[in-house]
């Protein structure tokens, strides 16, 4: 039926209010509403449209959910050819400076004429799109091909929600926009964290991305839109294609910072970043000031451009061959470079977890000397094939711990190298020698001594001394710092030795300070069974767990001898928890740090066993995503827990209901793919008071 005039009105009110508040929120980061008040308003155009189909646009933000798989992308003949930069590459001031002089010289200035203005750009580590709008609609994206000819990418850069369908109607009628489509690097360590996951529970065509560059051109030329969708691409936008010429209606523009701000004005993302300055020296000292700068960016930048900010002169100046003479990029040193693997240890981190970690002949990657690469786990490590001996490629981005990347596979006809055995990480902790353990679809293995390895130390301690654990008022983070390094606190019941003196002799703790963290040590002894449990830091006993093993077994050496089909029985305890148990009460150092703290004088009524309650939850496995609208991740994960209920954290086929809040991502995704219910904070509430 064809839809009546107020039904195409409100689908024309809808659209609208969708792009802008979507700008709002992709490009500006200032959601204006909340997103469920999108979903609906979402939802109604959807049915709308789905009523009508000859309501559906093409700009219409429902298109931005992928289409149907192509067999292949059609070529496009850029308009306007998608040129490439002169690069200088040299990392000091010599960059900038050969530029401008030779600008000058084209232009024919000498000394005495003033200096140029230049508009400085980051150069971003992406790959370069053309970005169609005719009438303002995104008819195209083109990927830059070779320059002359590129690929038709529209389905899959629709799905980024950072570009936009639609320009407001100052927009001239042709319009092309140039910029970068990449990755940033949370999102880049989040996809390959969540690629990571689905390769341990076994997924079988899944593989890791080597960097944000890459991840991000797969996504653009994939051919199935739906897998595009889930990677999270961003856009910059720095220059124009084709444009309406200023005689037809079009824009004059002037400068090239005009013309920036113009795109940021009509919703494309733009770099701020980006600054008109005046002159070499300043052209070097932007040069200067991001590089150091570039750690610190959300996002992968290979160096910088100079541009001519002076459009008239751009005009004048001209292009050679295919380079314009009015830009250049100037470089920075590499994020990846090749060197040699030396030895492949095995470190422990602050949560027992065991990481194989490269040693590399020294090598200047990303602007500082690395001598230490991550492999991640067992899996990566094998599957990369990753041996001492091996040339490897390392990266290092940003604040990010170096990777390897990958081999570098032996020049043909090279002597063949001495290659060390396949990876496989030791059953023994390297640092305390306790089990080194593995669970079920987990990627990374642990240490099962959590209480006695020194690399825990620290973490065992703070975990021990929380609030929610058996308090101990005043030992914070740095205290704790302190105490295990200096040596005078190795395991748990050192703490209780401590004296006044010990205490007073710390830098930066007066004997007041020191009187009251006895104090405090002293009145922490008296606590609660299941307040001592959970500071014991098991794996997966939380709170909750703790509580119910408390009060199911009623003293500590039942659960402390119990069987995993005795633990089996407790709420909420399922054969993950019960082994996980199992093996650290299996453990003789951990069992000997406890004996030591009960010496020590801590101590808690034990009571009776009481038999098993059905609890509104127990038997069900919740997983948590995205930003709830009252709650606090943290706290929605004790309800269920009190509740009997168990919460994990990533999605598989055992989860029952997936609570999600405002921008959920992946977890989402996953749980529609598997079908599981997926539920909202209100909805859980329902749950936990047994009402649903
Ligand atoms: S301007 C005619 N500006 O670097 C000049 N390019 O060869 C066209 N790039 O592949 C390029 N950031 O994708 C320009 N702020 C920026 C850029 C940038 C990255 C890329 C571009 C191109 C390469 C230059």
């Amino acid at each position: 039926m064809k839809a009546t005039e107020a039904e195409s009105a409100r689908a024309r009110d809808l659209r609208a209010q969708l792009h802008t508040h979507a700008h709002h929120y992709y490009v500006l980061d200032e959601p204006q509403i909340p997103d469920a008040q999108y979903d609906r308003m979402f939802q109604e155009l959807q049915a709308l449209e789905a009523a009508h189909p000859e309501l559906q646009t093409p700009d219409s933000p429902t298109q931005r959910v992928g289409g149907r798989p192509l067999p292949q992308f059609e070529s496009v003949r850029h308009a306007v050819p998608m040129l490439s930069i002169r690069t200088e590459t040299d990392t000091g001031a010599q960059g900038a400076v050969a530029f401008d002089a030779r600008v000058r010289r084209e232009l024919g200035l000498n000394e005495s004429d003033p200096a140029l203005e230049y508009v400085a750009e980051l150069k971003f580590d992406g790959l370069a799109m053309s970005l169609r709008y005719e009438d303002g609609v995104l008819v195209q994206a083109a990927t830059r091909g070779d320059g002359e000819l590129g690929e038709d990418v529209t389905q899959n850069i629709r799905t980024i929600g950072q570009i936009p369908l639609r320009l407001p109607s100052t927009a001239p009628p042709v319009l092309e926009v140039r910029g970068e489509v990449y990755m940033g690097r949370k999102d880049f360590e989040a996809l390959n964290e969540t690629q990571r996951e689905k390769i341990a529970q076994g997924a079988r065509n899944e593989k890791t991305f080597v960097n944000p560059r890459n991840a991000a051109a797969g996504a653009v030329r994939q051919l199935d839109p739906a897998v595009a969708r889930r990677r999270p691409l961003s856009f910059f936008a720095y220059g124009l294609g084709e444009i309406t010429p200023p005689g037809q209606g079009g824009p004059d523009f002037q400068t090239q910072f005009e013309l920036l701000q113009t795109l940021a004005a009509w919703g494309f993302p733009v770099a701020r970043e980006a600054q008109v300055v005046v002159g070499a020296d300043a052209l070097a000292a932007y040069h200067q000031r991001m590089g150091q700068a570039r750690d610190a960016l959300p996002f992968d930048i290979d160096g910088v451009v100079y541009k001519v900010n002076s459009l008239a002169l751009q005009r004048q100046l001209g292009f050679v061959t295919r380079e314009p003479r009015w830009a250049v990029a100037h470089k920075y040193p590499a994020q990846e470079q090749i060197t040699a693997v030396l030895a492949i240890d095995v470190q422990v981190g602050r949560t027992g977890k065991l990481t194989p970690v490269a040693k590399l002949a020294p090598v200047f990657v990303g602007g500082v000397t690395v001598t230490n690469a991550t492999l991640h786990n067992e899996d990566e490590a094998r599957r990369k094939d990753v041996r001492v001996g091996d040339t490897v490629i390392v990266r290092r981005a940003g604040d990010v711990i170096p990777e390897i990347v990958g081999l570098v596979p032996p020049e043909p006809g090279a002597a063949p190298v001495a290659r060390g055995p396949v990876f496989t990480m030791p059953a023994h902790c390297p640092v305390c020698g306790s089990t080194a353990v593995r669970e079920e679809g987990e990627a990374d293995h642990r240490c099962s001594g959590g209480l006695f390895c020194a690399a825990q130390r620290k973490q065992a301690i703070l975990h021990y001394a929380q609030r929610r654990a058996v308090e101990i008022e005043g030992l914070g983070d740095k205290l704790v710092e302190q105490l295990v390094d200096a040596g005078v606190v190795r395991v748990l019941p050192d703490l209780y030795r401590l004296g006044v003196s010990a205490l007073a002799a710390l830098d930066r703790m007066a004997e007041k300070s020191a009187r009251n963290i006895v104090e405090a040590l002293e009145k922490s002894k008296q606590t609660t069974l299941p307040r001592f449990l959970f500071g014991l830091g098991i794996r997966h006993v939380g709170e909750a767990t703790a509580k119910e093993l408390a009060r199911h077994f009623g003293k500590l050496d039942a659960v402390m001898d119990a069987s995993e089909e005795d633990l089996l029985q407790v709420n909420d305890v399922g054969p993950i928890v019960a082994r996980s148990i199992r093996t650290f009460f299996g453990q003789r150092h951990n069992r000997e740090v406890v004996e030591q703290l009960r010496a020590c004088g801590v101590r808690w009524p034990e009571g009776e066993p009481a038999p098993r309650t059905a609890l509104p939850l127990s038997g069900k496995t919740f997983v948590i995503t995205g930003t709830l609208p009252t709650l606090s991740r943290e706290q929605a994960k004790e309800m269920i827990e009190a509740a009997g209920g168990k919460v994990a954290g990533s999605v598989s086929k055992k989860t029952d209901h997936l609570v999600a809040g405002a921008e959920a991502g992946s977890k989402l995704e996953r749980a529609q793919e598997l079908g599981v219910n997926v539920i909202d904070e209100s909805q859980l509430q329902e749950l936990l008071h047994g009402r649903a």
